[in-house]
């Protein structure tokens, strides 16, 4: 592993998606130069949004999935342990490198590294064409593989889900700390280096069918217009057995990888992430024919415009090499 290796798979790291753009992560190279270590960074957390520190742990649980497939890029096979060390909390994982055995199959992870750079969300309107089955079945095996349900909701449960959803944004807009906490990561003006910039915000929809987050404040400021979204959204959940650290990083590696997929096939997404920041809308989100699971993303997906780039941290600030 040279310091090129590791700025490489530091900034494919990096570009995953995280709540309001917090990018909550660390990376270092280990003592011995093979391997890289990641942590959380509790100064980047979103304390009155995310108490529990859950969505933080998907954010990085999405950049673990990107450095994986980053390597994957450079022909490396990734041993991954998770939680490595109970002594060390902010420790979130640590990555070995490996050569692949000589005559073993390359992996198929390798294909989704340009779409590390080319997935953004889109807050834009998606027109009314489905998601084909044949895909919607790639995204159940790509979340499963990582350790968590993918469900595409039906109908009925799609406007359950939303109502929740509106129910939630209602509330935050009622919340004075968590309003004034999400409109602290905008960056309306000034360019920086983290949060959300004005093109990366979309329009609200007119309907007021599809509640997405309003990250300006109710009324919102600075933002497109409102606009008519899709009539019923394609909603996919994500879901695990369990709820704690494990369980959130995963999902995140389950988030990326759907995510990932989905762009390599042209198709758009963006995180409704409101009703799983309440406990009890949390709560109602569990599908009562499904079983029981833990709810702990909701990814709406949809064929439309491209989101706009937001920024990132630059690798020296997130890497320290040995
Ligand atoms: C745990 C989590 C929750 C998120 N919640 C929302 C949300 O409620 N609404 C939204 O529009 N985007 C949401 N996002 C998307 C982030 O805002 C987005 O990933 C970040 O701003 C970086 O932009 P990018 O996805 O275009 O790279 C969420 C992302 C994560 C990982």
């Amino acid at each position: 592993m040279t310091p090129d290796r590791f700025a490489f798979l530091a900034a494919a790291g990096g570009a995953a998606p995280s709540l309001h753009n917090s990018q909550p992560w660390r990376f270092r190279a280990s003592d011995d130069g093979l391997g890289l270590l990641v942590y959380r960074d509790p100064s980047r957390a979103i304390p009155v949004t995310d108490p529990m520190g859950r969505a933080l742990h998907v954010s990085i649980g999405a950049a673990l999935l990107n450095v994986r497939v980053a390597a994957a890029s450079l022909g490396l096979e990734t041993r991954l342990r998770l939680l490595p060390d109970p002594g060390q909390p902010d420790l979130i994982a640590a990555l070995g490198f490996d050569q692949p055995l000589p005559g073993s199959r390359p992996g198929s992870d390798a294909e989704l590294y340009p779409a590390i750079a080319a997935r953004h969300s889109s807050r834009q309107p998606f027109t009314n064409r489905d998601v084909p089955e044949r895909l919607v079945g790639e995204l159940m095996v790509a979340a499963d593989q990582e350790g968590a349900v993918l469900t595409m909701l039906e109908e009925s449960e799609t406007r359950r889900v939303l109502a929740l959803t509106a129910d939630a944004e209602r509330r935050t807009a009622a919340d004075v700390a968590r309003e004034a906490e999400t409109r602290s990561w905008v960056r309306l003006e000034a360019p920086a280096a983290d949060g959300i910039p004005a093109e990366a915000l979309g329009p609200l929809d007119r309907d007021a069918r599809v509640p997405m987050r309003s990250f300006t404040g109710h009324p919102p400021v600075g933002v497109p217009a409102s606009a008519r979204f899709e009539p019923l959204p394609q909603l996919a959940t994500f879901t695990t057995a369990h709820d704690d650290h494990s369980a959130w990083v995963r999902t995140g590696m389950a988030l990326e990888r759907v995510w990932l997929i989905a762009t390599v096939n042209d198709l758009r997404g963006s995180v409704l992430h409101q009703a799983v920041e309440w406990p009890d809308t949390r709560w109602q989100l569990r599908d009562p024919e499904t079983g029981p699971g833990y709810v702990q993303i909701i990814l709406r997906l949809g064929y439309g415009p491209p989101g706009a780039a937001s920024p990132r941290r630059p690798v020296t600030d997130i890497l320290q090499l040995p």
